[in-house]
């Protein structure tokens, strides 16, 4: 069975067919640039562009940066334009794709998902957190499997900070700092969640998950095991189109 996957991030607006069977996109994956400022109206045509791109007819699962309910609606917008606060994003977007059914989700727990499934968190019991580091920190919560949608754990206090703005990697770019610097910065920020939670495994995400020999030796000492994730850039869009899926699977394409 094939859905449509989008992620939306700061830079880039990706898109592709996914094959949900093998857990991959289906076909090369599209990409435009992310308009700034990043207003839900600007947005929602660079979908339209990558969508209209396969010329895809059936249900669409697309992530967002921010908090989402019900496959809906967004809440919090930390690090895109704040108009889109309390916006029905699936009705804009299902409007904009000429009434496609969608669903909407967190980028996070997208990937998450995506993981948890196909990728490094696979057959995995217990309380998993995947941890994406980007523009901003993502967090996605599992207990044998089971996901608790929108934890927000980027945004928890580190140092009298919020974590995202001490250990994200776009801090690490803007400061020019050495993976050493900020794996210790990872490591402090991964203690606090391991004391809230508990995990057996921390999964690693975002861009930095190609990178992770550079940092990974800088996160010793934790209990939980810590892994770089496997799906690397696809994990927001295979994961957006998972949960598209049991939403709206008996319209997809075979
Ligand atoms: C947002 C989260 C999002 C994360 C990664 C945070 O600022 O609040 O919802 O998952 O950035 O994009």
């Amino acid at each position: 069975m094939q859905i449509f996957g989008v992620d939306i991030g700061g830079s880039g607006i990706k898109g592709a067919p996914v094959d949900l069977d093998r857990g991959d996109l289906a076909q090369e994956r599209c990409k435009v640039l992310t308009p700034h400022p990043a207003t839900p109206d600007g947005v929602a045509d660079g979908v339209r562009q990558v969508v209209e791109h396969f010329g895809w007819t059936g249900p669409v699962g697309l992530t967002f940066p921010g908090v989402v309910t019900d496959g809906a609606t967004v809440r919090t917008a930390a690090n895109v334009d704040k108009s889109w606060i309390d916006t029905d994003a699936r009705a804009l977007f299902s409007e904009r794709l000429g009434g496609l059914p969608v669903t909407v989700v967190n980028d996070a727990d997208a990937a998450g998902v995506a993981e948890t499934h196909f990728g490094a968190g696979r057959g995995r019991k217990g309380t998993v957190i995947l941890l994406t580091f980007g523009t901003g920190i993502g967090s996605a919560v599992f207990t044998d499997g089971v996901l608790v949608p929108n934890t927000e754990l980027g945004h928890l206090e580190l140092d009298g900070h919020e974590a995202e703005k001490r250990a994200s990697s776009k801090v690490k770019d803007d400061h020019d700092m050495s993976w050493e610097h900020w794996g210790h910065r990872v490591k402090k920020y991964l203690a606090h969640v391991e004391m809230l939670f508990s995990p057996e495994l921390f999964i690693i995400g975002g861009g930095v998950s190609r990178k992770a020999q550079k940092f990974l030796p800088y996160l010793d000492g934790l209990r939980a095991e810590i892994v770089p994730a496997e799906l690397q850039n696809n994990a927001g869009i295979v994961g957006a189109a998972m949960r598209a899926a049991e939403d709206h699977g008996q319209r997809a394409a075979d």
